[in-house]
């Protein structure tokens, strides 16, 4: 939600700007001319297809891919200008993956500390008191000395967050967060996302979890084909699309029996 962004304020300047963004691989573009703003604190959530360029489009954010062509500024620097030090830029966005990514030979706590102390250069006791204070926001004090095997798989989703917020970021990408997790695990990393953006994070997320969007976005991005077809707050993105393929893509996820009997004359008329 769009309250006051202890990072950074309600500056002018967007957290993450996206201009004319092109991404090729070999032939296939897969981004094809993106422009996109998330101001201090804003939620924006990303929706669309399979294979429509959202996570590339992440990826391009904090140049995990090279873009093609275009630009992208994370806090005012531009990321892909060939002269910045990235891992300054790096350390500023958290990035959570659809797979958590964690350890598995180290405790939950050496999990969020490692990457504190090879990275920002925390000694010991500092990079602890950090890892404790993301364990207890993310409500898993209890799991420190735990290794990631014994944890669920929501549970370890939020290991991972905390590992990204003891980082200190000031943007957080979230890539299909709980789309590999069981239904019952899922809420309680989407209420931990939630506090994040209620304490003012800013947030890119990609996600399937209309109600999440609704209710946590302040705006929502619709793609496909590697171009944004249509963007705006929940009630208007989600409730009333004014494109047939945002139409189409949100009735094929609220209900795909239904969407691929509509389908059908579509393929064969
Ligand atoms: N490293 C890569 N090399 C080659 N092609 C890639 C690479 N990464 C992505 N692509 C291609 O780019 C297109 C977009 O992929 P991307 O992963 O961004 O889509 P997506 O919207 O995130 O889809 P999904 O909802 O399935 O995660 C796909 O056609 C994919 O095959
Ligand atoms: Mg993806």
């Amino acid at each position: 939600m769009s309250t006051e962004n202890s990072a950074g304020g309600r500056s002018g300047t967007p957290e993450i700007q996206v201009r004319g963004l092109h991404k090729s691989f070999g032939d296939n573009e897969v981004l094809r001319g993106i422009d996109l703003e998330v101001g201090a604190g804003e939620v924006v959530c990303v929706i669309g297809p399979s294979g429509s360029g959202k996570s590339t489009l992440l990826r391009c954010v904090n140049l995990l891919e090279e873009p093609t062509q275009g630009q992208v500024f994370v806090s005012g620097t531009e990321v892909t200008d060939p002269d910045v030090d990235i891992d300054a830029v790096r350390r500023r966005i958290g990035m959570v993956f659809q797979q958590f990514n964690l350890f598995p030979h180290l405790t939950v706590t050496d999990n969020l500390t490692l990457p504190q102390r090879r990275v920002l250069g925390r000694d010991k006791a500092q990079a602890a008191e950090v890892a404790a204070e993301n364990l207890r926001r993310v409500g898993l004090s209890e799991k420190a000395t735990a290794y990631p095997g014994s944890l669920s798989g929501g549970q370890q989703q939020r290991v991972a967050i905390a590992r990204a917020l003891a980082m200190g970021p000031r943007v957080m990408l979230f890539d299909e967060p709980t789309s590999a997790l069981d239904p019952e695990l899922v809420g309680d990393v989407l209420a931990v996302m939630r506090m994040l953006a209620d304490e003012g994070m800013t947030m890119m997320v990609v996600t399937h979890e209309m109600s999440f969007a609704r209710e946590v976005a302040d705006r929502v991005v619709f793609m496909d084909g590697g171009v944004v077809v249509e963007q705006g707050a929940p009630a208007q993105v989600i409730g009333a699309p004014t494109h047939e393929r945002t139409r189409h893509f949100l009735s094929r996820l609220l209900d795909p029996a239904m969407a691929d009997v509509e389908d059908a004359p579509r393929k064969s008329p």
